[in-house]
């Protein structure tokens, strides 16, 4: 929680849900619930006035906001002032801290973005407090420091609910220390060991496939993310002699195997097509993936409503091209998702389209938002990245913390921008800047929520 930022939960009789309730059944007319609940308001407020003086809260007089509404569902009545937050009624104020790193390149200005609309949903929705904390922990603080974040870093983002992250990497610092410095860091030590991406093409967009349409593209995938192909074990020896030599280990433990294919089995029985697809190449790497296809099998067995295929990666790949319609959730290793969500982001238009979500399932520590994309130096500082996988990669951060209709809104939102089609960055075909294509998201939340 952010020292300057603070919430009081005013309680309610029970009579007061009740009225509501009874309030919200017979008042369907929005203007008339709002004029209701404004004198429900006023009369609930009055008799706390003399204590808002005696504890010096004169600003609480310059209400910002009166009443607050979420699609018409009177949930909470919120007085918000400077940083504090009173809140009357029947639900508490949901308050979350985020560790914000903008990162390098167009991350920086993706992220710009993605905060507009995280203000958009405390405004619009009423009930929400989103405390972000910028650390300016990149490539430059490298430069100057010889380290990606301080020493303490980790232990700093472990008291944040969240983290969101814009892109990494930066010419001037080899990628195998950005990373290795900062993202895989807190991918492990946070056990994020879900990193789940959808391929999914928004309405509003076409798919380079010639023959796909929406009803073909939407599935997810659910990639490891924290051992795998990407594992610190190996070495290298003699190097700059004729023998120099270099070995990189593939990790694959029960553990951690099993649990990525458990989150994925759990996640296929709630999708409608009940379908899981796993990334193998048992064919050619004969020790990790015939274990790997071991533990597929094994926790299959306990989801015989599910239809399990194995694939080999090289024929998945060509799969994601040729009859992605197959596709509900599919499975893989840390490489195998790496590589794979890169195609699914080109066949749904694009990595200025594709979010991450790197979860923690058991939320002991904080999950981290990204974009699939990198920093992009090539198209850094003109203000033209597309801030659509950062904005989305929020509506995924609402899904996580139990807060569906909030994230619905925030696809939707962008959905509704991409049919209207007018505002567009580059990669989409349009002219138009990160800042506009983020207003018009905004402004689409706000249009939705009214
Ligand atoms: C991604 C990126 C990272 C990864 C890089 C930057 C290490 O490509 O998130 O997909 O491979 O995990
Ligand atoms: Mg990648």
């Amino acid at each position: 929680m952010n020292a300057t930022d603070f919430s009081i939960g005013i309680c309610v009789p029970e009579f007061m849900n009740a009225a509501l309730c009874v309030y919200k059944i017979v008042l369907f007319d929005k203007v008339l619930q709002r004029f209701v609940a404004t004198l429900c308001f006023i009369c609930l407020v009055w008799p706390f006035y003399p204590f808002f003086h005696l504890v010096e809260w004169k600003a609480f007089l310059a209400f910002d906001t009166i009443l607050s509404f979420w699609h018409g569902t009177c949930k909470i009545f919120r007085v918000n002032c400077l940083n504090i937050s009173v809140i009357i009624g029947g639900s508490r104020l949901l308050h979350y801290s985020i560790a914000v790193i903008p990162g390098d390149g167009i991350g920086p200005e993706v992220m710009n973005e993605g905060l507009k609309v995280l203000k958009a949903i405390e405004e619009s929705h009423g009930g929400i407090r989103f405390a972000c904390d910028e650390k300016p922990w990149n490539c430059e603080y490298y430069l100057k420091n010889g380290r990606m974040m301080p020493e303490n870093g980790l232990d700093v983002l472990k008291d944040y609910d969240l983290i969101l992250l814009g892109a990494i990497g930066a010419p001037g610092v080899p990628d195998h220390i950005s990373v290795w410095e900062l993202i895989l860091p807190i991918r492990r030590a946070f056990q994020q060991y879900v990193n789940l991406r959808p391929v999914k093409l928004l309405r509003g967009l076409e798919s380079p496939l010639r023959y796909k349409g929406h009803d073909d593209l939407d599935f997810v995938v659910v990639r490891e993310n924290t051992e795998g192909e990407y594992s610190n074990m190996g070495g290298r020896m003699h190097q700059g002699t004729p023998f120099e030599m270099a070995v990189q280990n593939n990790v694959f433990t029960r553990y951690g195997t099993e649990r990525i294919i458990k989150y994925a089995y759990n996640l296929a029985e709630k999708r409608p097509k009940k379908r899981l697809t796993a990334a193998t190449k048992s064919n050619g790497i004969n020790h990790s993936m015939p274990f790997w296809d071991e533990i597929v099998k094994e926790v299959g067995r306990e989801h015989a409503g599910i239809e399990t295929n194995l694939y080999h990666i090289d024929a998945l790949a060509a799969y994601f091209i040729t009859r992605p319609e197959e596709f509900d959730v599919v499975v893989a290793s840390n490489l195998f998702g790496d590589i794979l969500t890169d195609l699914g982001a080109a066949v749904v238009g694009g990595l200025g389209l594709a979010p991450s979500a790197n979860i923690n399932p058991e939320r002991e520590f904080p999950s981290m938002f990204e974009p699939i994309h990198g920093s992009a130096p090539d198209i850094a500082g003109k203000g033209i990245a597309n801030p659509i996988a950062q904005i989305w990669s929020l509506s995924m951060m609402m899904d996580h913390l139990g807060l569906p209709e909030i994230g619905k809104v925030i696809l939707d939102s962008i959905e509704q921008v991409l049919i209207d089609g007018k505002v567009q960055t580059p990669d989409l075909g349009g002219k138009a800047t990160t800042k506009e294509l983020g207003d018009e998201i905004v402004s689409q939340i706000y249009k939705a929520t009214r």
